[in-house]
């Protein structure tokens, strides 16, 4: 295993290595975490590797994001093990700010996302966090002021609101969405995975079934996108899952019509304990 991750936990030391690098003429690409880091985020390491010269990761659980009755104290700090899998994978540095150091004393949102895309799908029943990812990634921006930055696109709403961002800031960083990253059976890789009893995690790929089998009903021809949303509501529900929606949306997460070609199908459903989501794009 290679030992060469810095490990800064300020915004000082931060920049001083960051300016070394821009002084050596080279390219930073940035991806910024939660920690309970698995393969998904490690394959984000490697997709910024390949498209810079140095490699920037932030472990930082937001409080701004998570809701009053959110797991922010439950959700999962493996910072040891996470770093270990950063070094392994010759990530350069790991930023593992503080709350003060992101917030100072108003740890608050200081971005709003439009309405039209904030309130729709993960954002409906979750007032303010995509307020909260669009603060704390605009924060995490500023501090490292990187070249690329990599996203998963499983939050396929946040790569939306990522992309929303960086217009809005009028800033040059590229934002590469990389593609979800999948078990054997189908599911996509999360931090909220090992919640799952052994009876839920056998059961789980079925999320993404549903939305193959909706992808295959958009190519045999149908157009009746809420009867065939509901219809996989229905079918999922039965078999023990509570759905909280799925949609068939364009790309750019508005309705679709007759002559729409290009769709994405987004999920979200409780299997047991967890809220696990994923989408599937499909084109006709
Ligand atoms: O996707 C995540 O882990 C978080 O929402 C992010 C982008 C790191 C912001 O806290």
């Amino acid at each position: 295993m290679s030992s060469s991750l810095l490990q800064v936990t300020d915004l000082e030391s931060l920049q001083a290595e960051i300016k070394k690098w821009r002084d050596a003429g080279d390219r930073i690409a940035f991806v910024p975490t939660m920690g309970c880091l698995h393969e998904g985020h490690l394959q984000l390491v490697d997709m910024a590797k390949a498209n810079a010269d140095r490699c920037v990761v932030s472990i930082f659980v937001n409080p701004t994001q998570f809701g009053p009755d959110e797991d922010l104290e439950q959700y999962p700090r493996t910072q040891e093990q996470d770093c270990k899998l950063l070094a392994a994978r010759k990530a350069d540095l790991v930023f593992l700010p503080s709350v003060a150091v992101i917030y100072g004393d108003d740890v608050d949102s200081d971005i709003h996302v439009p309405e039209e895309l904030n309130n729709q799908l993960c954002g409906k029943d979750r007032p303010g966090h995509f307020d909260g990812v669009a603060t704390v990634v605009a924060r995490l921006f500023d501090a490292v002021k990187p070249d690329v930055a990599v996203f998963g696109e499983k939050d396929y709403q946040q790569v939306q609101v990522i992309r929303w961002l960086v217009n809005k800031l009028k800033s040059n960083i590229k934002i590469i969405a990389a593609p979800i990253v999948r078990e054997e059976d189908g599911l996509a890789m999360s931090s909220r995975n090992k919640y799952l009893s052994e009876d839920e995690r056998h059961r789980a790929s079925r999320l993404q079934h549903i939305l193959q089998m909706i992808a295959a009903e958009l190519r045999k021809g149908r157009r009746d996108f809420s009867d065939l949303a509901a219809e996989a509501t229905l079918a999922l529900n039965k078999t023990g899952w509570k759905v909280d929606y799925i949609e068939i949306l364009r790309p750019n997460l508005t309705q679709p019509s007759e002559k729409t070609r290009e769709f994405i199908i987004l999920a979200a459903a409780y299997l047991g304990k967890p809220r696990l989501i994923d989408n599937l794009k499909c084109s006709i």
